[in-house]
């Protein structure tokens, strides 16, 4: 499948563009093509581009840019129309601790459903800080998907499959996307507060 990554040259999306890159084609999106087509150069495969091409020319879009810049994607509207768009934003603060700031909007993830009414929009990754992926095997890790619809959930977890050792979790609709989003601020300061270490999700079942 084609991914493009939009913020693939930051921490985050640089990362995961590079684990995505084991099953799939990427395309780096950058607000500039050539620091894009720089970024590409780490990721054997990858290509670079700026964010509208990046957009046009893939089947999936992983959005990995700060909350603050998230404009810069709704704006893309036609280039992101028909795809599937994948938000692994967190709208978050620094307040003593980290804290929780969706936008009037609701969830970054419900702004984007809302000004891209032609796309299918999901989260994903969103708890999963960029060390994991940056180095080694990556260790076994629940994937949390909230989803305009149970279709865009499949597609998005056949995504996240592609990466060894991701199982993604159904956690319902768009409006649970919240949810999903500020789980990031508590993992952020559960590390932070008890001195673990970078910590994500992985949930314990028991069956019967
Ligand atoms: N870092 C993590 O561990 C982590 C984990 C999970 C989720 N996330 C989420 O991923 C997103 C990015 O985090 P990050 O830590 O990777 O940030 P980052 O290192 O600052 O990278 C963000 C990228 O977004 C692009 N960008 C920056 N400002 C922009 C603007 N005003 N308009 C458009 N694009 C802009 C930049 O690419 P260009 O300048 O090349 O356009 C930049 O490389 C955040 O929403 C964060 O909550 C991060």
């Amino acid at each position: 499948m084609k991914i493009a990554v939009l913020g693939g040259t930051g921490k985050m999306g640089l990362a995961l563009a590079a684990r995505l890159a084991g099953a799939n084609e990427v395309i780096i999106g950058s607000r500039d093509p050539a620091r894009a087509r720089e970024a590409a150069k780490k990721i054997p495969g990858a290509t670079g581009a700026d964010y509208e091409s990046a957009s046009k020319g893939a089947d999936a879009v992983v959005v990995a840019v700060p909350a603050s810049a998230l404009g810069t994607v709704t704006s893309l509207g036609s280039a992101l129309s028909g795809k599937l768009v994948i938000s692994a934003v967190n709208p978050l603060r620094f307040q003593g601790g980290v804290v929780y700031h969706g936008g009037e909007g609701g969830s970054a993830a419900e702004e984007l459903a809302k000004a891209l009414p032609g796309s299918r929009v999901a989260t994903a990754f969103n708890n999963i800080p960029a060390g994991f992926f940056q180095k080694g095997e990556l260790v076994p890790i629940d994937v949390l998907v909230a989803a305009s619809s149970k279709e865009a959930y499949e597609e998005t977890a056949k995504i996240v499959k592609s990466i060894p050792n991701l199982r993604p979790l159904y956690a319902g609709p768009l409006s649970q996307s919240a949810i999903v989003e500020s789980i990031t601020a508590l993992v952020l300061n559960l590390a932070n507060l008890n001195q673990t270490g970078s910590l994500t999700t992985k949930f314990v079942s028991r069956k019967g």
